[in-house]
């Protein structure tokens, strides 16, 4: 088959070279040329031959009711519940956080389904190992060693599978460019066949995408425009749970979470996830707090740990483990100004317990009461917990879904939660006290001035 003509392209502004360059004139950008195909281009004349139909919104049938329902209650909840016919899924993540086993297990627990699992990655022997490992097998699973895209698509176009796998889209390769397989140019390419195909055939398909070191789904960034829904495999890789994140979703909320514990035998689903995050412990120490935080719709509970001590150099240490050292030094500052608190005299270390990252800003409230408590060496109450933004002004802020966090800190047994006295329409509760609170100064005091 005759080759197409391709052509480089600058990734940054668009510039088009015949070969490809380091540098692009255009923009100066570096090393953003990719391969591209280029087709013919046919001027759009007003006499078209092939006439477009419109369709009535009505008329158009929509896959939303036809979700396949996932075999585990994390997955149907990151993908917005379920996975819709015909959708492109990304599900990027670092090398050995366990993508290729939560698709294994995924593929493996829907026997109702014809499955394919394509794979450039590892051998058959090694997905049967793993198989094994899991304990499972399937009926109608049909595994593909193969990188080629040509004899991908051969093979998918006559097994019409129900639902598609493939591991990685770094080494898939199509043989219409010359670039190497991993390449944007390639992997472009390649999950533009994918997502031709997933819409043509109504078929799901889930790509695998690796994450390079800079935390970037390698290519940059192409795959996100392309797929519809974008999941995040992270966790870190000394503790045992795995959290998953909607990072977008064209079927459903965004900013969804899933969390897996990674066990002998597979991901294990955690449906209350709380309990990984609290700190198990008999004694109580200053510098601790538990914020009740939100991840999408999903509320969990998070020990915040700090350490306050004197510092023995000139200029002191801040330092953060699952905490935006930015916002620490802005709450610090706070702290110091309005709160009158000298911190500027006091190194800081500041830990989210589990070594989890979260981005909800109500971990403020907890953040600040870890610090105070550590300062004063008083401890705070087990059975307390926060949920607070922290104005420039030290006030304390209104945060989202306020009785969604009520209801899991009294859940779990809490008996106290501080929120913000500018959060509106809070319900009582009649398991837990809710404390609202203007100021870091009312909260200094509440807590360490009773
Ligand atoms: P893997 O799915 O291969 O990661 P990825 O595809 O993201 O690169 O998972 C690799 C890790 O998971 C590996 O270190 C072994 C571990 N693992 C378990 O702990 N339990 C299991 O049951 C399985 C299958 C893997
Ligand atoms: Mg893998």
């Amino acid at each position: 088959m005759a080759k197409p003509k391709v052509a480089f392209f600058c990734q940054h502004c668009g510039y088009e070279s015949p070969k490809w360059l380091g540098k692009c004139p255009s923009c100066g950008q570096w090393n953003s040329f990719a391969e591209e195909i280029v087709s013919p281009v046919h001027p759009i004349s007003s006499s078209p031959h092939k006439a477009a139909t419109p369709v009535s919104l009505q008329l158009i049938y929509t896959a939303e009711e036809n979700r396949i329902v996932m075999p585990d209650e994390e997955l149907n909840r990151a993908l917005g519940g379920g996975l819709v016919p015909g959708s492109l899924v990304l599900l990027a993540g670092e090398p050995g956080i366990g993508k290729s086993t939560l698709l294994l297990q995924t593929a493996l627990q829907l026997p109702q389904l014809q499955v394919l699992y394509i794979t450039g990655e590892e051998s058959e022997q090694q997905i049967r190992m793993r198989a094994d490992r899991l304990g499972l097998t399937h009926p109608a699973f049909y595994l593909l060693a193969e990188t080629d895209m040509q004899a991908i698509m051969k093979v998918v176009h006559q097994l019409k599978p129900d639902l598609i796998f493939v591991d990685s889209i770094q080494t898939m390769v199509s043989p219409m460019l010359g670039s190497p397989a991993g390449s944007v140019g390639q992997i472009r390419e390649c999950a533009a066949i994918w997502q031709a195909y997933a819409k043509t055939s109504q078929t799901p398909v889930i790509l695998v995408g690796h994450i390079t070191k800079d935390g970037l789904i390698a290519g940059p960034k192409v795959l996100e425009h392309i797929v519809d829904t974008v999941l995040q495999f992270e966790g870190d890789r000394q503790y045992v749970y795995r959290l998953l994140r909607t990072v977008k979703n064209r079927f459903g909320a965004s900013f969804e979470l899933g969390v897996y514990e990674m066990a002998d035998r597979g991901l294990q689903p955690v449906s209350q996830p709380s309990a990984l995050f609290l700190h198990q412990k008999e004694e109580v120490f200053s510098g601790s707090a538990v914020a009740a935080t939100l991840e999408g719709t999903r509320p969990l509970l998070v020990e915040v740990q700090a350490l306050v001590t004197p510092s023995l150099y000139g200029t002191p240490q801040r330092t953060v483990s699952g905490f935006d050292l930015r916002r620490l030094q802005l709450l610090l500052a706070v702290l110091e100004k309005r709160g009158g608190f000298h911190l500027h005299t006091q190194d800081v270390f500041l830990n989210i317990v589990g070594g989890l990252h979260i981005e909800d800003p109500a971990l403020d409230l907890a953040v600040v009461a870890a610090l105070l408590s550590s300062f004063e060496d008083i401890t705070i109450s087990p059975s307390s917990c926060f949920a607070g933004e922290i104005g420039l002004s030290g006030e304390i802020r209104a945060i989202s879904r306020p009785a969604q966090r009520i209801a899991e800190a009294a859940r779990l047994g809490f008996q106290r939660i501080y929120l913000s006295r500018y959060n509106q329409d809070i319900p009582p509760h009649p398991e837990i006290e809710v404390m609202l609170m203007g100021k870091v100064e009312e909260l200094y005091q509440q807590l360490f001035q009773p």
